[in-house]
């Protein structure tokens, strides 16, 4: 697993909005949304295109589409529902996949209790949405999902990720197609299994406790 942590001024100033607890769920869901705008062009590095040619005012020249099939975007519901407005904005083209996954409050393990991908990810790019990266059982488990359909390069987007989440994915995917890009890497776990400092429940603070 490669990791790239946003280094960015901008992304930081957002950021450090998105965390203060007395940020409310309209502005936190906007601020999302631009963070993900931001961070999808980082993660979207290595998107396969191919050669169409164009015609200017001017000349002939060959330029650049994505490439078929089409990469598929796969937000971890509930909370990586919010970074989907974010990242369709900047990639349009892409099919979007649903994963359902609830982490068990005592246990931390995760739950699948949805999974609805394209029928066929064989060698089709894949970019996982979820904004926090806490145990990292969520986004392994979505991982694995993908990879046992044959997808071929996977960049997981999140805004936070805790050490023991990224160590948990470099753990279970030891090679270089999957990629996590995050806007933070924060200190570590407390004893709920929240990231510290983090932004607390993600989920809640976009949509409200459930
Ligand atoms: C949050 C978050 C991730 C998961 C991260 O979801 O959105 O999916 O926790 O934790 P992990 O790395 O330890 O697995 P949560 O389970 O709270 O569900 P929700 O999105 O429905 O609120
Ligand atoms: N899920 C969240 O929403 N926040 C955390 O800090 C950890 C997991």
């Amino acid at each position: 697993m490669q990791l790239h942590v946003a280094n960015h001024p901008l992304i930081d100033h957002k950021m450090t909005i998105l965390r203060d607890e007395r940020t409310e769920s309209p502005v936190f869901r906007s601020l999302v949304a631009e963070l993900v705008n931001l961070l999808t062009y980082e993660a979207s590095r290595d998107l396969r295109v191919q050669d169409v040619p164009v015609t200017t005012p001017v000349t002939g020249m060959v330029g650049k589409h994505v490439a078929s099939p089409l990469p598929i975007a796969v937000p971890i519901i509930r909370a990586g529902l919010g970074m989907l407005d974010g990242f369709l904005q900047l990639m349009p083209y892409c099919e979007v996949g649903f994963v359902g996954i609830r982490r068990n409050e005592d246990t931390l393990q995760p739950e699948t209790y949805a999974k609805r991908l394209p029928d066929d990810v064989s060698d089709r790019q894949c970019f996982v949405l979820d904004p926090m990266l806490a145990t990292g059982g969520s986004l392994a488990a979505t991982v694995q999902f993908l990879l046992d359909g044959g997808a071929t390069g996977i960049t997981a987007i999140c805004l936070v990720a805790a050490p023991e989440g990224v160590a948990l994915m470099q753990e279970r995917f030891p090679d270089d197609n999957v990629r996590v890009v995050v806007a933070a890497l924060d200190e570590g776990l407390n004893e709920h299994g929240y990231i510290v400092p983090g932004l607390g429940d993600a989920g809640d603070r976009l949509y409200g406790s459930a």
